[in-house]
């Protein structure tokens, strides 16, 4: 007789709204549709290094739907290919763990760092399937990631907010948003929330054509301004702004403060009265939209079809509106950048948006 199937699941990187719905999506339909055993490895892959797994059960992912977060933990600082601080290669370990669970794959639900550690185990015979998810959305081979959806509806709240300010005093108001070295977070909002400027690091922005813009609006009655920067914008010099360095995560680089930086020198230029939001970690937070709850549940079910199918090596992905799968490898190969000649950026330049440029 055909043993049952057991499957793990860990979530790693940076958390997002979205996971739990994810969690919640694999564990019901693996139980309900396909009687197949569900263990969760808590804090990313830390737990398959170190062995900290519980079994899940339907009870354990009920009600969990709306819920932000992971109830598994997450890290991104466990790389088993790079451990620590002195980048030790521990992935035995975790090879070794995954077979004391008799575990029959792992679904990895990640960024650009996780999908990259998932790669490499595949490739050393781990069967693994993928799900991607960021706040930043830069994941190649798929229109959207989980949680983005979310972000971008926190940050729109936020520049929609911030207009009663900016129109009362009479101010540029500059609101620092996440998103690393890809502006989708920024542009998205921005374009939502009617930024007057919207810079993204695809772009690189002139400090004299955003003070020409400023100043030109104030001179036509309008007596504010909002800025949307994604933290990762460079301008033509192409530093970037640090915040810290964390040595031992996949991408050590803590990207924040460049809002800091932009808004002195337009005091300075323009004399125009200006003010700095960092929206940081609250991007991350709260209930997922519901284009992220509906997003997880049909990737938590392609994924359970996709371990299945024993297409290992695999990732969910949505293209053009349809749930499919692609390699790993294929998700990874480029950062997913915002194409300039997009729709949306289109229709930002012909309402006026300026992108520093
Ligand atoms: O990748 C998600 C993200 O939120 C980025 O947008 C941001 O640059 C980074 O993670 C922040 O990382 P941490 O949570 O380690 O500060």
């Amino acid at each position: 007789m055909k043993r049952t199937k057991r499957i793990g699941i860990l979530t790693g990187g940076g958390d997002c709204p979205g996971l739990n719905a994810a969690i919640r999506a694999v564990t019901k339909t693996a139980i309900f549709s396909h009687r197949m055993e569900v263990i969760g490895v808590e804090d990313g892959f830390d737990g398959l290094i170190k062995n900290k797994t519980r079994r899940l059960e339907t009870k354990d992912v009920s009600g969990i739907l709306t819920l932000g977060g992971t109830i598994l933990g997450t890290s991104n600082r466990a790389n088993p290919f790079a451990y620590g601080e002195e980048k030790k290669d521990v992935s035995k370990e975790a090879i070794k763990n995954f077979r004391y669970l008799k575990l029959d794959a792992l679904v990895c639900m990640g960024g650009d760092g996780t999908l990259h550690i998932a790669h490499q185990f595949s490739q050393l015979g781990m069967p693994i399937v993928a799900i991607p998810k960021t706040i930043d959305n830069d994941v190649g081979a798929t229109d959207f990631t989980l949680g983005f959806d979310s972000a971008v509806a926190v940050a729109t709240e936020a520049i929609d907010n911030i207009h009663s300010t900016a129109e009362s005093h009479h101010r540029v108001m500059i609101i620092e948003l996440m998103g690393r070295y890809t502006g989708w977070v920024a542009l998205h909002a921005g374009v939502a929330g009617g930024g007057d400027i919207i810079l993204i690091p695809e772009v690189p922005y002139r400090m004299e054509k955003i003070c020409q813009e400023v100043k030109r609006r104030s001179k036509f009655g309008k007596r504010f301004s909002i800025m949307v920067v994604a933290e990762g914008v460079r301008s033509e010099d192409r530093e970037l702004v640090i915040k810290r360095r964390v040595k031992a995560s996949t991408d050590p680089i803590r990207l924040g403060g460049i809002g800091y930086k932009i808004a002195r020198q337009i005091e300075d230029l323009t004399g125009l009265e200006t003010r700095v939001i960092v929206l940081g970690h609250l991007q991350r937070g709260g209930r997922p939209t519901d284009f992220d709850r509906i997003l997880a549940t049909q990737f938590g079910k392609k994924a359970v079809d996709l371990v299945l199918a024993e297409e290992f090596g695999s990732m969910t992905s949505l293209q053009c509106g349809e749930v499919t799968k692609v390699p790993i490898e294929s998700a990874i190969k480029n950062l997913k950048k915002v194409n300039l000649d997009s729709p949306l950026i289109g229709a930002a330049r012909g309402v006026g948006t300026c992108f520093g440029d």
